[in-house]
């Protein structure tokens, strides 16, 4: 169990990095640095993918947290969290391959609509993962 919570405050402390570098990329964005966002995107992606596969992942396969009942509102709040930071990392690896295929440069780099999705999800996914924190719902 300490483990567990132990790992619930890395991931915790590891998001508000994440958060971090995802409003730096759109502030850079704004500013008119669009290959600077670009690599604040990808640093982002490789942090959540890393938190996801070695954090999150095991800690939903170890059993927790436990979904029990579907009319708990934490359990289908934890369900939308899960579809919609699945649904992020989808979009997310498209444009960051895209980004990568074309040598990190912004050549391909467009998509106003996708991107904006993209930052919506996220950002959606990473508030109800901390409402779920602070609710006790992921044990830390
Ligand atoms: C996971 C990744 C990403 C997210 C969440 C994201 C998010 C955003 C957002 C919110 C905007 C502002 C859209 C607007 O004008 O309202 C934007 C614009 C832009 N981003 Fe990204 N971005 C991502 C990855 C990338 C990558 C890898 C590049 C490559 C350099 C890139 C290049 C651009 C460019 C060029 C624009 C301007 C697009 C346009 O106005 O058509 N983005 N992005």
């Amino acid at each position: 169990m300490t483990d567990v919570i132990l790992m619930n405050q890395l991931n915790l402390v590891l998001q508000f990095v994440v958060a971090a570098f995802l409003f730096m990329a759109i502030v850079v964005k704004i500013k008119g640095r669009p290959r600077l966002h670009g690599l604040l995107m990808v640093m982002a992606y490789v942090q959540n993918l890393g938190l996801t596969l070695f954090i999150m992942v095991p800690l939903l396969l170890a059993g927790l947290p436990v979904v029990s009942s579907y009319s708990n509102m934490e359990s289908v709040v934890f369900i939308v969290h899960y579809l919609l930071g699945v649904a992020t990392l989808i979009l997310a690896s498209f444009l960051v391959a895209r980004f990568a295929l074309a040598r990190f440069t912004i050549l391909n780099c467009r998509g106003k609509w996708l991107m904006r999705m993209t930052a919506f999800l996220w950002s959606v996914t990473l508030g109800l993962g901390l409402f779920l924190y602070s609710s006790g719902f992921f044990p830390g």
